[in-house]
């Protein structure tokens, strides 16, 4: 067999960090439920304690996702949300981090109502454009956050323009993978330090499991991250590791169809009279297609339009019927949703209106049901 950096996506995907059980043969990853581990005599172990410190169907999910991204190290998270919470911890009081404006609401809650009370400071700016970034930059600044595409207005910041610019001003990068996942963009490989992912949406896929994943190859940065995950608790479980696992097989032809489906979705919801703009990198009229097209795969699956006021989006949730009304993403199902109230309810009205997370905007997660029957049900929902 190839070396791991050789062998391509999918079978990384299939194969990566998941050995057939020594013990049985068992090809798939087992779940390993047990919180610990046999020790033969003091201090000699199979490598394994204890499994809030590790655990074999979490090692493995590590590994695999770590492959994925083209990185060394994988640390998993009981959320998404405890992922960004573990990042910002390796920073120091005082400390200055510059931030996507337009980042998932939770990202923001976390740093504007936790982490500013530890005293971080965070700039929240439109990254679209890397000279507002550099502007940005103070004497304490310690990290650059950014998300692309970002949730939901999916605006595409420049992956290699931050990376160089972190790595010039020694200041560590990280990129919210969530919305494109490993298929389409790879972060490390344009030198960025810092992947991390919500498991929940696209590596899970099946809408079973809540979970978050920090990737790197640093080891200093991997080392901190074990140990929060040692020392404060908030790792994935081996049941719903094993979910994930499952799901990070099946990403590759998942994301091929998510990406088709989607562009045929926009198309349709562009050339709609209720629909006053649509949000979706693969359309030309985007302001980053270009950008998007040279950095991504294809567009994924994550779309946005605006239909005018908070009374036409709420008229149009009420009759969606196979699109569910519903927060997250990433599903094999079609989840449709209204940000303003929903995912990201928690981000002020007068920022949620600078950012362009209107009263009329709705998010749709196109899922893989037939792409004429999600069209056809939200032609309805229009009627
Ligand atoms: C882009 C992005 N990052 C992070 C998160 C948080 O992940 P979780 O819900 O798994 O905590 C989400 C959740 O929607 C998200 O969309």
């Amino acid at each position: 067999m190839k070396s791991k950096t050789e062998t391509g996506f999918s079978t990384k995907a299939i194969h990566a960090g998941q050995e057939p059980d020594p013990t049985t043969g068992a090809v798939m990853t087992p779940v390993y439920l047990t919180s610990t581990y046999v020790q033969e005599e003091l201090g000699k172990h199979k490598g394994y304690e204890y499994t809030r410190v590790s655990n074999p169907t979490r090692t493995a999910l590590e590994q695999n996702i770590a492959a994925l991204e083209n990185g060394t190290e994988g640390m998993a998270f009981g959320s998404g949300m405890a992922a960004i919470d573990s990042l910002f911890r390796m920073l120091n009081i005082g400390d200055h981090v510059i931030i996507s404006h337009n980042v998932y609401g939770g990202t923001y809650r976390i740093a504007k109502t936790i982490w500013e009370d530890f005293r971080l400071e965070f700039d929240f700016v439109d990254t679209t454009d890397i000279a507002n970034v550099k502007k940005a930059l103070k004497q304490n600044t310690k990290m650059i956050f950014i998300e692309t595409p970002t949730n939901p207005t999916m605006e595409i910041t420049d992956i290699a323009a931050i990376a160089k610019l972190a790595k010039a001003e020694g200041v560590l990068s990280v990129v919210d993978n969530t919305f494109a996942t490993p298929y389409l963009q790879q972060p490390l490989n344009y030198g960025i330090d810092i992947v991390m992912h919500s498991l929940t949406k696209y590596l899970n896929g099946h809408s079973d499991m809540v979970g978050g994943i920090v990737v790197t190859s640093n080891k200093k940065i991997a080392e901190r991250l074990r140990f929060f995950q040692k020392a404060i608790g908030s790792i994935l479980s081996p049941f719903d590791s094993w979910l994930c696992l499952r799901g990070t097989k099946t990403l590759a032809v998942r994301m091929e169809h998510h990406g088709k489906a989607a562009m045929q979705v926009a198309q349709w919801l562009a050339k709609q009279k209720q629909v006053k703009q649509v949000y979706y990198p693969g359309l030309p009229s985007h302001p980053q297609y270009k950008l998007a097209k040279k950095q991504m795969k294809n567009f994924g699956g994550m779309i946005a339009f605006d239909l005018g006021s908070l009374d036409a989006a709420k008229k149009f949730l009420k009759k969606v019927r196979l699109c569910a009304l519903a927060e997250s993403l990433g599903g094999v199902e079609s989840l449709i949703s209204h940000p303003a109230t929903m995912t990201h309810a928690s981000i002020p009205p007068e920022q949620r209106k600078k950012i362009g997370v209107t009263d009329g905007l709705v998010r749709i997660s196109v899922g893989l049901e037939d792409v004429n029957d999600i069209i056809e049900d939200l032609k309805n929902a229009m009627k």
